[in-house]
């Protein structure tokens, strides 16, 4: 799928287009995650950089080890963004069929051009065509960005992850 970004009939920046993610997208995928996963850590459970990334790094091998899909953003000259998301793992309350974003993340010079909400478009899609009547996803609430991002893009809360130090 081609996309652009226009605002007022003036293209801000080159085209990119969304394809299905291959194994050669391992290294962006880990690269781009390491620099952005800092963004969902909360306030409340402050942890160290090397841990996040190391646990980041255990996310990725998770999901590739189960069914997954993989989305990459690009323009003619650089990947800009993906989406990981597991497609075998059920709603844990109802057992409904779901696909599940593990992560996304966009290049820093890359956003604001609708790259994120053209990637979760292209999981709504696959999703879809998986037959799973829904895409979910767990979000920082410090993340103001991708918070903005959902809510945009019509995700709604449906629970809430609590959490107290002891
Ligand atoms: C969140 C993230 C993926 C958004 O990527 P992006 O390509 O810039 O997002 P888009 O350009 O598609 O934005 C779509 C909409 O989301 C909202 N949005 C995105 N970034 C925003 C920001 N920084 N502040 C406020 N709203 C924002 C806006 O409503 C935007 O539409 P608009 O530009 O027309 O106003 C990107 O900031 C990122 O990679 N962050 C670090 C990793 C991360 O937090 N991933 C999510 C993990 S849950």
């Amino acid at each position: 799928m081609a996309c652009s970004a226009a605002r007022g009939g003036r293209t801000l920046s080159e085209a990119f287009a969304i394809r299905d993610g291959a194994a050669d997208d391992l290294a962006f995928v880990l690269d781009l995650g390491r620099r952005t996963i800092g963004d969902s850590v909360s306030a409340v459970r402050v942890a160290p950089f090397e841990l996040v990334r190391l646990n980041y790094d255990r996310l990725v091998e998770y999901a590739r080890s189960q069914s997954h899909i993989l989305l990459v953003a690009e323009s003619t000259f650089e990947r800009l963004g993906f989406a990981l998301l597991l497609d075998s793992l059920p709603d844990e309350v109802t057992g409904i069929p779901q696909a599940f974003v593990a992560y996304m993340a966009v290049e820093p010079h890359a956003r604001r051009r609708g790259v994120a909400r053209s990637l979760l478009a292209a999981a709504e899609r696959s999703a879809r065509e998986r037959g799973l009547p829904f895409v979910a996803l767990m979000v920082t609430e410090d993340n103001v960005a991708a918070r903005a991002l959902y809510a945009q893009a019509g995700f709604v809360t449906e629970r809430r992850l609590l959490c107290k130090a002891t």
